[in-house]
C-alpha cells in the first residue's frame, strides 16, 4: 500500500490504479475500527482498487468540540488498511486540504438542518465540503459510507444529486450497514472516550432503541415510546439526550406516527465525554 499526502502524487497514483479497473474510495477520519474495515472489505468486493483517506477535518468540528482530543494513530491505521488490501492511503494535512486563501463552502439545506445539524451548527457544511473535495481529488468510481452516520449519508447523497457529481455519481454512493460490538453498541472512534463504567452502560442506547421500535410496531404512540426511550437512557447512565426522533428514512422529516413509508429511529445522547449516535430501521 502506497501512502501519499500531496495532491499531485495522489492524481498520478490513482491514474495508475485506474488501469486495472474500478477505484473505490473509503473516506475516514482514522482511529480505524471494524466498522471502517468493513467498508474497506465491501469496497474490495466492488472495485479493483481501494483508496482510503484519513483526514481529521477541522471544518466539521464546532468550537468546543473534540477536534484536539480526536484520536490520531496514523501508523496503526496504515497497517490495518494494508492488511485489508487497500491500495492507496490518501492522508493530506490541513494545509494540503485547505491552503491559504481557501474560501469555498458547500451547504446542503433541508436534510442537514434537523437532528445532528441542529445540535452541531455547521457540522454538515464541513462534511459536505470535505467529501466533495475528496471526491474531486480522487475521482473514484464509487464511494462507501456507513449507515451508522445516517444523516451524513443523506447529506452526501443530496449533494451528489444536486451538484450532478460525476465521480462518483449519486448512484455510486454505497451505504454499508452499521457494525456493532457483541453487546449491540455501534462501533465508533469516540467509544474510546468512555471509561469502563460508561462503556458498560452504553449498550443501553441500542437496547432502548430496539424497545422503542418494538413498542411502536405494537401500536404504542410514537411520542410515548420516545419519552420511554429518553427515560431509559437517563436512568441507564447517559447524562443527556440531544434528540430521539422517528423520521422518514430518506427526507429525515420527523414523523409523529409510524405511517406506511420507510421510517428510521435516530438518537444522539451524551455519556461522559462522548456524544454517541445511533439509528435503526423502525
Ligand atoms: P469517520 O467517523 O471516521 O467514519 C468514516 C466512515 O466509517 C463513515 O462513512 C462512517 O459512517 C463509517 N462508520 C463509522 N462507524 C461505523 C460502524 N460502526 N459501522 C459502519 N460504518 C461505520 O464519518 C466520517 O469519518 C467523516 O465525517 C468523513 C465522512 C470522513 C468526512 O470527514
Amino acid at each position: 500500500m502506497q501512502t501519499v499526502n500531496r495532491i499531485d502524487p495522489l492524481r498520478d497514483a490513482v491514474s495508475a490504479l485506474r488501469r486495472d479497473g474500478k477505484v473505490a474510495l473509503v473516506p475516514t477520519m482514522g482511529a480505524l475500527h471494524e466498522g471502517h474495515l468493513t467498508l474497506v472489505r465491501e469496497a474490495r468486493k466492488r472495485a479493483a482498487h481501494v483508496v482510503a483517506s484519513i483526514f481529521v477535518n477541522p471544518r466539521q468540528f464546532g468550537a468546543g468540540e473534540d477536534l484536539d482530543a480526536y484520536p490520531r494513530q496514523l501508523a496503526a491505521d496504515s497497517a490495518l488498511l494494508a492488511a485489508e488490501g487497500a491500495s492507496l492511503l490518501w492522508a493530506p494535512d490541513a494545509a494540503a486540504m485547505y491552503p491559504a486563501g481557501y474560501a469555498t463552502n458547500i451547504s446542503v439545506s433541508g436534510v442537514s438542518e434537523g437532528l445532528c445539524g441542529a445540535a452541531r451548527p455547521g457540522h454538515f457544511d464541513g462534511v459536505a465540503t470535505v467529501v466533495c473535495k475528496l471526491f474531486n481529488q480522487v475521482g473514484p468510481d464509487l464511494a462507501l459510507f456507513g449507515e451508522k452516520d445516517w444523516q451524513q449519508l443523506a447529506v452526501i447523497r443530496r449533494m451528489a444529486r444536486d451538484l450532478d457529481l460525476f465521480r462518483p455519481t449519486v448512484d455510486d454512493i454505497i451505504g454499508v450497514e452499521t457494525v456493532r460490538e457483541a453487546d449491540g453498541l455501534a462501533m465508533s472512534s469516540r467509544n474510546a472516550y468512555l471509561t469502563a463504567e460508561q462503556r458498560a452502560a452504553a449498550p443501553a442506547l441500542p437496547r432502548a432503541m430496539r424497545a422503542a421500535i418494538a413498542a411502536i410496531a405494537a401500536g404504542a404512540p410514537v411520542a410515548e415510546a420516545l419519552v420511554t426511550l429518553e427515560q431509559a437512557l437517563l436512568s441507564g447512565g447517559f447524562a443527556s439526550v440531544d434528540y430521539a426522533m422517528l423520521c422518514d428514512a430518506d427526507s429525515l422529516a420527523p414523523l409523529a406516527e409510524r405511517g406506511a413509508g420507510s421510517a428510521r429511529l435516530l438518537v444522539a445522547a451524551r455519556i461522559g465525554r462522548a456524544r454517541l449516535i445511533d439509528n435503526m430501521a423502525a
